[in-house]
């Protein structure tokens, strides 16, 4: 039986007291890739941040990762994170700092403290995603698509079992948010679970994953990706 990373049940999502999402119930198990759609303000993004514990669980029970996402302890929330890859749509590198800053950066943050197996760990991450030979750059100096495969590279550091994406094709034209795509799904491949935001329906039309949508605030699963044209049409 695979493991499920993420586990809500009769979970609400409120945002200032404003319920965003009612009774979710989900499960992803280990190995999914999973694409979450739905209008601008429908509760993606509140969704993934209640799974990476930035906006509190209030109302259900839910674990991602076995963590208890009830649980408002600190060390526990630092723990779950250690476990996720979180990539976000504007990247959010350290400017003033190289790539190989950057990932030594978080490697540190969380108990990294090897000088060879930090270096090794940084040219192996940057081997994954095809930027070994950028890793004294700084984020300026490269384009929006280097910057998201940094971003990712950040995001294996720690070996996530899950990765959680929120649009990280976002801000990229249609090529380059293709070979993110291509690289989320090699990373998939190997293993890793992905949950990712996305508007990109051509992409979910090619990867015929699973999709979930968030519409009238309910979560509902779209049925297969053949009705991924119904699904937009309503949507
Ligand atoms: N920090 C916040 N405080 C109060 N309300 C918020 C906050 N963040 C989001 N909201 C509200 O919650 C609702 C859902 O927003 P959310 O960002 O989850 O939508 P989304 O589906 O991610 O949209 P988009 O596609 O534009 O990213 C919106 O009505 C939004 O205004
Ligand atoms: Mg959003």
């Amino acid at each position: 039986m695979k493991n499920c990373l993420v586990e809500l049940h009769d979970v609400s999502i409120y945002q200032n007291k404003n319920l965003i999402l009612e009774s979710i119930d989900l499960e992803i198990f280990e190995g999914e890739f999973v694409f979450l759609i739905g209008k601008t303000g429908s509760g993606k993004s509140s969704l993934l941040k209640t799974l990476y514990a930035d906006v509190p669980l209030t109302a259900g029970k839910g674990t991602v990762c076995s963590h208890d996402l009830k649980s408002t302890n600190l060390k526990k929330t630092a723990m779950l994170r250690r476990k996720l890859g979180i990539v976000f749509q504007n990247f959010e590198l350290l400017i003033d700092r190289s790539v190989k800053d950057n990932l030594e950066f978080v490697l540190r943050a969380t108990g990294w403290n090897n000088k060879s197996a930090i270096k090794s760990r940084i040219e192996d991450v940057l081997e994954v995603v095809g930027l070994a030979h950028k890793i004294d750059k700084l984020p300026f100096e490269l384009s929006g698509g280097e910057q998201q495969r940094v971003a990712i590279a950040r995001a294996l550091l720690n070996s996530p079992h899950l990765i959680i994406a929120d649009e990280p094709t976002g801000n990229l034209d249609p090529s380059t948010a293709n070979e993110i795509l291509v690289l989320l799904q090699t990373i998939s491949q190997g293993g890793t679970t992905i949950l990712m935001a996305s508007h990109d329906y051509e992409a979910m039309k090619k990867y015929s994953t699973r999709i979930l949508l968030c519409q009238n605030k309910k979560l509902i699963e779209a049925p297969n990706t053949a009705d991924i044209l119904n699904v937009i049409q309503q949507n």
